[in-house]
C-alpha cells in the first residue's frame, strides 16, 4: 500500500527533495507529526514509507534527521476536560428523538435506535408551527424555487426578495421603523450587543443576573463596563443606574419571559426606568415572540408598551417553528448593526426553506388561528400546573408557558428523566450550565396539541419516578417555601391575561 501522504505529492517532488519534505511537510503527516519515535515506530519500518516505491528506496540520510517533536499533550487534555464533566454529572448525552411531524403524531417522538414512541415535553416548538401544513408547505415550495441555500452572505448574493420581506414582517410584528435576520438569536444578541457596546463611546451596560448566554457573551465582547442587577428587580436597576455619569451612553439588558424559571420581567416598570437615566433598552422576547399579545409579538405587545422597549431580539426557532434570530429598531441603529457587527456580516445568510416556513409562520400566529393557538397553549399549560399541585408535585412559581419542576442534583434529575423515558414521557434533565449547580430541573413546555389525557399519563409517570429513584415530594418544598432558597411556594396557574380566551376543548 503506497503511503496515502507521500502519495498525494508531486513524484518528482518527492524524489529530488524527499529529505527536505521529510523534514519541512512531515507536520502534516498524520505519523511523522506525532512523532516516530515517541510512537516506538522505528522511522525505517513505517509501513507506508516501506511500501512506497520512492522513499523506501531514498537514502537514508533522507529520513534519518527527522527529530521528535516535543508535542503538548492535546488528546490527554481533552480527556481531562471530559472526565471533569463526567465526574459532576455536566456531561451530556444527546437523546436522538426524531420529533414527528405527521397530523395525529405530533407532539411525539421515534427515540433512539428502537424509534419507539414518546411524548414530547420539552421542546420549544411551542405551538407546533414547524409541523403546520401551510409553513411546511412554504417551506417545500421554496425549495421548489430557489433550493436549499442561499449561496452566500446577505452582501455575496444571499439577499433575496424573501429576505427582505422577512425583516419587513419582522419590524412590522414589533411596530418597529426596521428588523435585520441573523443564523440564530444566540447571534443576534451577541453580535448586537458587542457591536452596539463596543462602538458607542464609554457606554455603561446594565444586565439582568438572570440574563441568557447569548446576552452576557455579546456584553463580554464589547469589552465595555458592565453592571449586574438582581434578577427581574427594577429597584436595584434603579441604584445602579442612579450612580452612573450623565450624558453616557447606556444599554439595559434583559429578556420578558425567562426560559428557565418562566417569570416574566416587570418591562414597563425596568423600561421606564432606564429611559428615566437616559438608556437604551435592550430587550430577549426568545421565549414570548408568537405565544404572547394579540398578533404574537410578545409580551411587549400583550402589556401595550412595545414602544417602551428601543431594541427588540426573537428568534425564528422556537415559537415561529424554524431557525434564526432577529433584532427590530430604529432604522439607524438597524443599519449601523448590519453595517458593523461581524456576526452579520461575515456569515451565510439564512435559505429559502428557512425564510418562506418563517414568514408563513409569523403570518400564521398573527392571525385568528394563531390566537386560537395561543388560548389552546395556555389552557394546557394550567391544566399541567393545576395536575402537579393536585398530586402534591413541586414546581417553580412560573407566571408563563414554561413549567420548571425542581429535583435538586445533576444526578437525581438525570434519573427522574430516564425514569420518565422509560414511560413514554420525554423531557430533559437540565442542568449546569444552562442552570446553576443546585438548581435542577424538569423544564416542561406543554403546547395545544398535547391532550389532558397525556398530561394525566405523565402526572402519573412523575409519580412513579419519583418513587422509582426515592425523591420525596416535599424534598424540594417545604411548609410552602423552597428549601435551598426560602422562595415562596405559590402556584400561579397560569398567565392571567388569557384566562379570557375560551378554554380548551376537551
Ligand atoms: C433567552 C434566550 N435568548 C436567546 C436564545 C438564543 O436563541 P436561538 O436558539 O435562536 O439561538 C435562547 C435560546 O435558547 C434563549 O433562551
Amino acid at each position: 500500500m503506497p503511503c496515502p501522504f507521500v502519495g498525494s505529492m508531486n513524484q518528482a517532488f518527492v524524489r529530488n527533495y524527499g529529505g527536505a519534505l521529510m523534514k519541512q511537510y512531515g507536520n502534516f503527516c498524520p505519523i511523522i507529526s506525532r512523532g516516530f519515535r515517541s510512537l516506538g515506530v522505528d522511522e525505517t519500518k513505517c509501513p507506508f514509507i516501506q511500501n512506497n516505491p520512492i522513499i523506501s528506496d531514498a537514502p537514508k540520510e533522507m529520513t534519518e534527521d527527522i527529530k521528535e517533536a516535543p508535542a503538548y499533550k492535546y488528546e490527554n487534555f481533552f480527556n481531562d476536560q471530559i472526565n471533569a464533566k463526567k465526574k459532576d454529572y455536566s456531561y451530556r448525552v444527546f437523546r436522538k428523538v426524531s420529533r414527528l411531524a405527521a397530523d395525529g403524531a405530533y407532539p411525539q417522538a421515534l427515540e433512539g435506535a428502537e424509534n419507539r414512541r414518546v411524548t414530547v415535553w420539552c421542546a420549544n416548538d411551542y405551538l407546533g408551527a414547524s409541523r403546520h401544513p401551510v409553513v411546511k408547505d412554504a417551506a417545500i415550495s421554496a425549495i421548489k424555487s430557489y433550493g436549499t441555500g442561499a449561496g452566500g452572505t446577505r452582501n455575496i448574493a444571499g439577499n433575496s426578495q424573501m429576505t427582505e420581506k422577512l425583516e419587513y414582517e419582522l419590524a412590522k410584528l414589533h411596530k418597529k421603523p426596521a428588523a435585520l435576520i441573523f443564523s440564530s438569536c444566540f447571534v443576534a444578541n451577541d453580535a448586537t450587543l458587542s457591536t452596539l457596546a463596543k462602538i458607542l463611546p464609554g457606554c455603561i451596560v446594565y444586565s439582568d443576573a438572570g440574563n441568557h448566554a447569548s446576552m452576557i457573551q455579546g456584553i463580554r465582547n464589547s469589552r465595555a463596563q458592565k453592571h449586574i442587577f438582581r434578577h427581574n428587580d427594577p429597584s436595584h436597576l434603579k441604584e445602579l443606574l442612579a450612580a452612573s455619569p450623565e450624558g453616557v451612553p447606556k444599554l439595559v439588558v434583559f429578556e420578558t419571559v425567562h426560559s428557565m424559571s418562566g417569570a416574566i420581567c416587570p418591562l414597563e416598570e425596568m423600561c421606564n426606568i432606564a429611559h428615566e437615566y437616559g438608556a437604551l433598552t435592550f430587550v430577549d422576547e426568545v421565549h414570548a415572540v408568537g405565544l404572547y399579545g394579540k398578533h404574537g409579538a410578545g409580551i411587549g405587545e400583550e402589556r401595550g408598551i412595545e414602544d417602551h422597549i428601543d431594541i427588540v431580539s426573537g428568534t425564528l426557532g422556537k415559537a415561529f417553528g424554524n431557525v434564526g434570530g432577529y433584532i427590530a429598531g430604529s432604522s439607524l441603529l438597524i443599519d449601523t448593526v448590519r453595517s458593523l457587527a461581524p456576526g452579520f456580516i461575515f456569515t451565510t445568510a439564512l435559505p429559502p426553506p428557512v425564510l418562506a416556513g418563517s414568514l408563513a409562520a409569523i403570518r400564521l400566529l398573527a392571525s385568528e388561528e394563531g390566537r386560537s393557538l395561543r388560548a389552546k397553549h395556555q389552557a394546557i399549560v394550567r391544566y399541567l400546573k393545576l395536575s402537579l399541585l393536585i398530586a402534591g408535585l413541586p414546581q417553580l412559581p412560573s407566571v408563563s408557558h414554561i413549567v420548571p419542576v425542581p429535583i435538586t442534583g445533576a444526578d437525581k434529575v438525570a434519573l427522574v428523566a430516564e425514569s420518565l423515558m422509560r414511560r413514554g414521557h420525554y423531557v430533559q434533565a437540565i442542568n449546569y450550565p444552562t442552570v446553576a449547580r443546585g438548581e435542577e430541573r424538569l423544564r416542561f413546555a406543554p403546547g395545544p396539541y398535547h391532550t389532558t389525557e397525556m398530561i394525566d399519563s405523565l402526572i402519573t409517570a412523575l409519580i412513579e419516578s419519583f418513587h422509582e429513584n426515592n425523591i420525596s415530594f416535599n424534598e424540594f418544598m417545604k411548609n410552602g417555601a423552597c428549601r435551598e432558597c426560602s422562595m415562596e411556594y405559590k402556584v400561579d396557574i397560569g398567565y392571567q391575561e388569557p384566562l379570557k380566551y375560551p378554554k380548551i376543548a376537551a
